[in-house]
């Protein structure tokens, strides 16, 4: 084996401790090769090339999507595995009960057995990676080595890759050490398959207080493109705690007014339920003189400037977006980002070539070549895409872009909204009352689980912030620091939470959501600025009909609107019982303001009134 870590031919590097570290681990995965990466076209071509004469990629009809390609991963590798994943702080109450813990020492001796060798007949890749825009006090180094040229090519899409951030390291840069295999070791001799993964073996594991991350096992997204939930999230969040900042699940969206006026907003849903569909969002032509930019679509880190307000950026480079759903009727910003250089897993393969998805058109092709390679034809009862099928596209071709995404400096946030999927209890919208109220909110937010995770689908859990399977230490304490970040910051933004999922008697949705959300975005935008009325209702400010903009609406009616916003004692009573459920977890780490505003709330409750109070014109 070459243990020698020698980098490209013209690369710059002269970094010691990350030197050390590569060959480290070489010497645990005894690879066959070490190449650290640059970054440029010609090196993600060449790789490219290589998958297709392996089979795992299949070109795109360079045509209709040039530069493109299909990957089919292994039917057990689908979504990110939440009962594979570990958070490993010394002590086990820093992990909390929402996340599994494995004792450091114990986690590593495993980690040791079985990265032993797995990247032999392989190449171990360095990838060294800029979350946030090179050389902003917002951003962080990760590299990560991975024995996937598919992680590759990938990594170069989502974030800042190759020498530009070796470059930035300098000598001594600090980075975070990101080891990653798919745990399918060739033997001499031995054929490889399309989608080299461990079928009985997944660890993805964290360690907060070394800030490392070790990911075996699992070759797709989450699991393995480990600057986005690995790093962006779960290691990021212990980074923020200690250090005065956030690190969110969230999109980050600029909106401007047909007076040029401009506010941004952060809003976290929970995986597979519309972050990338509001960010990108066009609004209705009876709303056209309204403007939605993007800025991120799954992941925002936000810190307090001097002016007292919070500013986000979005640490990611491209979109790690899921493909079923996404059509020219629901997201035609998303269909335009994804027109050429673009990697799509897991979807279906038309006869000419392209990709086909559920809900990409009305009526399916007649025939397909399913996620699986499997002929498909219409009607057959199969879905032709997984449900989380997913594309990896540059942001840069999202025609919706904000000027300021690459800011250094990050955007002003002047308002977070929080949502689920919930087809019962919770109105379309509705404004906290103050900060602690919103962290209340937040923090008992609930949503039918999706297809992004491995396990049920359409169960209620609590999902605090979305960030249940993110936040890399006790909820208890996040939530803390939540209530402590609002209250430095003088010009905090105010607190939202909306719902898109509400369902009729039939199970049919009853608000239209998509380009429609955005007559609740410019009643939020008029709320920000002052300029519009809302009803005191128990669980919060909310618009009474003729406070949102209906022009060109004519499906809601005022009746639907009412069962929109119904906001029903008795079932809120029973979720208050679900609240304190996942309350009674946090034990002694759940901040006292938040039990009180439970009480509070369940008083109000209790309260036998009509549910229209007080009105305001702020
Ligand atoms: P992750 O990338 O997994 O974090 O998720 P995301 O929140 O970015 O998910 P995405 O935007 O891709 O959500 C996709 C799903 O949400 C699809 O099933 C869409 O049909 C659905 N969706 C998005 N917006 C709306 C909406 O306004 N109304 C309804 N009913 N469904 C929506
Ligand atoms: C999510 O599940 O929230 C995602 C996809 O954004 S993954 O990167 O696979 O976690
Ligand atoms: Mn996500």
């Amino acid at each position: 084996m070459n243990t020698t870590a020698l980098p490209t031919v013209g690369y710059h590097l002269n970094h010691p401790r990350l030197q050390h570290w590569v060959q480290e681990i070489a010497r645990i995965c005894k690879p066959d090769k070490i190449y650290w990466c640059d970054g440029s076209l010609e090196e993600a071509t060449r790789l490219t090339n290589e998958m297709v004469a392996a089979g795992t990629l299949l070109r795109l009809n360079p045509e209709k999507r040039p530069d493109s390609f299909l990957a089919r991963s292994d039917a057990s590798d689908v979504a990110r595995m939440e009962d594979r994943t570990f958070v490993c702080p010394v002590d086990k109450e820093d992990a909390g009960p929402n996340n599994n813990w494995l004792a450091p020492d114990k986690a590593r001796e495993t980690l040791r057995s079985v990265f032993a060798g797995s990247m032999k007949g392989r190449t171990m890749y360095v990838v060294p990676f800029s979350m946030g825009p090179i050389g902003s006090p917002f951003s962080h180094i990760g590299v990560e080595l991975t024995d996937s040229p598919y992680v590759v090519v990938s990594m170069r899409t989502m974030t800042r890759m190759g020498q530009d951030v070796i470059t930035a390291l300098g000598n001594d840069g600090d980075f975070v050490p990101c080891v990653h295999s798919a745990g399918a070791p060739l033997q001499p001799g031995q054929k490889d398959v399309p989608w080299p993964c461990n079928k009985d073996t997944k660890y993805i594991c964290h360690f907060p207080e070394s800030r490392e991350i070790w990911s075996y096992g699992s070759g797709y997204g989450g699991n393995a493109l480990l600057g986005k939930k690995c790093f962006a999230l779960r290691i990021a969040s212990n980074m923020a705690r200690e250090e005065g900042w956030l690190a969110e699940h969230m999109l980050i969206l600029g909106l401007e007014s047909p007076k040029g006026e401009k506010k941004y907003l952060a809003a976290a849903f929970p995986s597979a339920c519309g972050k990338t569909n509001l960010a990108m969002l066009i609004p209705p032509p009876a709303l056209s003189g309204w403007k939605v930019t993007t800025v991120g679509d799954d992941i925002a880190w936000i810190r307090p400037g001097k002016d007292g307000k919070l500013y986000a950026i979005n640490p990611e480079y491209g979109y790690f977006g899921v493909a079923p759903g996404t059509s020219e009727f629901t997201n035609p910003n998303a269909m335009a980002a994804l027109n050429a250089n673009c990697i799509f897993t897991n979807v279906a393969l038309t006869p000419d070539g392209d990709v086909w998805w559920e809900g990409l058109t009305k009526q399916p092709p007649a025939e397909l070549t399913d996620w699986e390679g499997k002929p498909w034809t219409a009607g057959c009862g199969r879905k032709a895409a997984h449900p989380n099928a997913r594309f990896t596209a540059p942001a840069r071709q999202c025609p919706s872009l904000d000027p300021a995404w690459e800011d250094p400096a990050g955007v002003p946030i002047d308002a977070f909204i929080f949502g689920g999927r919930r087809s019962t209890t919770v109105p379309l919208v509705v404004e906290a009352f103050n900060w602690n109220h919103g962290v209340y909110m937040a923090s008992t937010m609930g949503s039918e689980t999706t297809a992004a995770a491995m396990g049920k689908v359409g169960q209620i859990r609590r999902d605090p912030f979305a960030m249940l399977p993110f936040c890399g230490y006790h909820m208890g304490d996040y939530f803390d620091h939540w209530l402590d970040v609002g209250q430095k910051a003088e010009n905090r933004p105010r607190v939202f939470c909306v719902n898109w999922f509400r369902t009729n008697e039939k199970g049919e949705f009853l608000w239209p959501g998509f380009g429609d959300n955005m007559r609740v975005l410019k009643w939020i935008f008029d709320r920000v600025s002052g300029q519009i009325g809302a009803t005191e209702s128990k669980l919060g400010w909310m618009p009474r009909y003729k406070d949102l903009d209906w022009t060109g609406l004519e499906s809601v009616t005022p009746k639907t609107f009412e069962k929109l916003t119904k906001v029903d004692a008795e079932e809120w009573l029973a979720e208050l019982e679900l609240h304190k459920e996942f309350f009674d977890t946090l034990e002694d780490k759940l901040p006292e303001e938040l039990s009180l505003q439970r009480e509070l709330f369940k008083k109000t409750l209790e309260r036998n009134e009509t549910q229209n109070g007080n009105e305001t014109q702020r």
